[in-house]
């Protein structure tokens, strides 16, 4: 057996600390499916002094400098679990310049500048693997881009963010509240370290950018994502989808597409959506991920699986250390970015969604030809209308389902209802998705 691999652990919390236990459970075969051992050079943690249970490693490996960590001679490979743009993004660019392979989890860092790790990856002649990153123990990334290399992709939908999900799957199966529900997925280790990120739709956002930038070979970076969380679904919104037969997800959706002069483009956003209860993604529940890919030759391919969690993230980046390490002795590298396409961003507004809006208005002759006039002048086709009694004795309520079109049209139809003395109020207003 040759002399081991030797890693530089940045990060031992939730996603390290499962690191450090896969690395010791199951050593002899990894050892054997590298052909060297791994060996943990040190690990580098914001506070020495933290109660870490029953961790099995050396507490003298701990230490407080990530930087001195890596500069070490003996180190061969960076794992990076620690989270944010910096200092990580200084951490990862001085390891790959030296040549030092990395494998990190950190999707915030490489929607914000995956440019800057990719160059300097590039410039040191190192692999940068970062298969947890996004959807969590689902193998994906490697499959976009290997797998999926001979063929072009078209469209990618998916559920990428586990909190989020595993909060509006307990609003729609057991009515829990929101802040009930975060707070349990917080527990769970499903949340980031703000869970800010998660239910303002960043994190998803930030999957979204990476998952684009590979599926289209363009740089697509967080910037670029149009972004909503889902801290404006209510209960009123949950019921309202099951009795169109539908659920709410959180939604992330790549796209190829073409602007007005016919040349090709890419849109790429994070929103809550309905979707039929018959569609595939309705049934992914709890902190489960799933990812739907529509390429020319292969046609549908779906991705499911754990989208986070201690455990499941730490799979993908163990078998992220396994594929540098092997590179490493064999004295390869990975193939660097794709992002020869260099495709535009289409704007949000020119994407095409349909809606799902519920309107309280006045109960009198003339209402439903004044809402349905506001569709007409923004050339919004109504696909359905269904009214019911609303709160108030003169009131009733009146949900409307728009066909497709173009986003902006959408919005301004709405910004003209919410004006109308008919309306009283707009109580939700929800993108519809596949063939509700
Ligand atoms: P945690 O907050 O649980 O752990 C962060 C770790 O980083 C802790 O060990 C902390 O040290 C250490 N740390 C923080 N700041 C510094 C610093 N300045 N210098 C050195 N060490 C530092 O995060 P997670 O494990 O949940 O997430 C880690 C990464 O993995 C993030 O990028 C996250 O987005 C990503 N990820 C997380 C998933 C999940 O389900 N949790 C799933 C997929 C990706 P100490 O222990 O002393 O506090
Ligand atoms: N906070 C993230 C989520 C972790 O809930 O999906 C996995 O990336």
């Amino acid at each position: 057996m040759t002399s081991p691999v030797r890693l530089a652990l940045l990060g031992c919390g939730t996603v390290g600390s499962d690191v450090v236990r896969l690395l010791h459970e199951q050593s002899a075969d990894l050892a054997a499916r590298i052909g060297a051992p791994l060996e943990i050079a040190g690990i580098a943690v914001r506070r020495v002094g933290r109660d870490r249970g029953d961790l099995p490693v050396d507490p003298a490996l701990f230490t407080t400098d990530p930087l001195g960590l890596i500069k070490r001679d003996d180190v061969d490979v960076v794992v990076e679990v620690v989270g944010g743009i910096e200092p990580a993004r200084t951490w990862l660019v001085e390891a790959l310049r030296a040549g030092k392979s990395v494998v990190t989890a950190n999707k915030a860092l490489l929607a914000e500048d995956g440019a800057t790790l990719h160059d300097a990856a590039a410039e040191g002649g190192a692999d940068l693997y970062y298969e947890a990153s996004v959807a969590g123990a689902i193998p994906l990334l490697r499959p976009l881009r290997e797998s999926l290399h001979g063929d072009r992709i078209n469209r990618v939908t998916g559920i990428v963010n586990g909190t989020t999900n595993f909060i509006l799957s307990a609003m729609d199966a057991t009515g829990a509240g929101f802040a009930e529900a975060l707070e349990e997925a917080t527990e769970l280790g499903y949340a980031e370290a703000d869970p800010t990120a998660d239910v303002e739709g960043f994190d998803a956002a930030a999957k979204a950018a990476i998952l684009a930038s590979l599926a289209f070979h363009t740089r697509v970076t967080a910037a670029d994502v149009h972004r909503e969380g889902i801290t404006e679904v209510t209960a009123a919104d949950v019921a309202s989808a099951k009795a169109m037969g539908c659920t709410i997800k959180l939604l992330c959706i790549a796209a190829r597409g073409a602007d007005a002069a016919g040349r090709e483009t890419v849109s790429v956003r994070v929103h809550p959506a309905m979707i039929p209860l018959a569609h595939p993604l309705a049934g992914v529940g709890d902190a489960f991920n799933a990812v739907f890919v529509e390429a020319e030759a292969a046609g549908q391919l779906m991705f499911y699986g754990r989208g986070a969690g201690g455990a499941p993230t730490a799979s993908a980046v163990l078998g992220d250390v396994v594929a540098v390490a092997r590179n490493r002795l064999a004295g390869v590298h990975a193939a660097s970015e794709s992002a020869y396409a260099d495709l535009p961003v289409r704007p949000m507004g020119e994407a095409l969604t349909r809606y799902h809006v519920s309107l309280d208005v006045a109960d009198r002759p003339g209402v439903l030809e004044a809402v349905a006039g506001v569709f007409a002048r923004h050339e919004v086709s109504i696909a359905t209308v269904r009214q019911g009694p609303a709160g108030g004795g003169s009131d009733a309520e009146l949900v409307i389902v728009t066909h497709v079109a173009p986003d902006a049209a959408l919005a301004a139809t709405v910004g003209e209802l919410r004006g109308l003395d008919i309306v009283r109020s707009v109580t939700s207003v929800l993108r519809v998705e596949g063939g509700a």
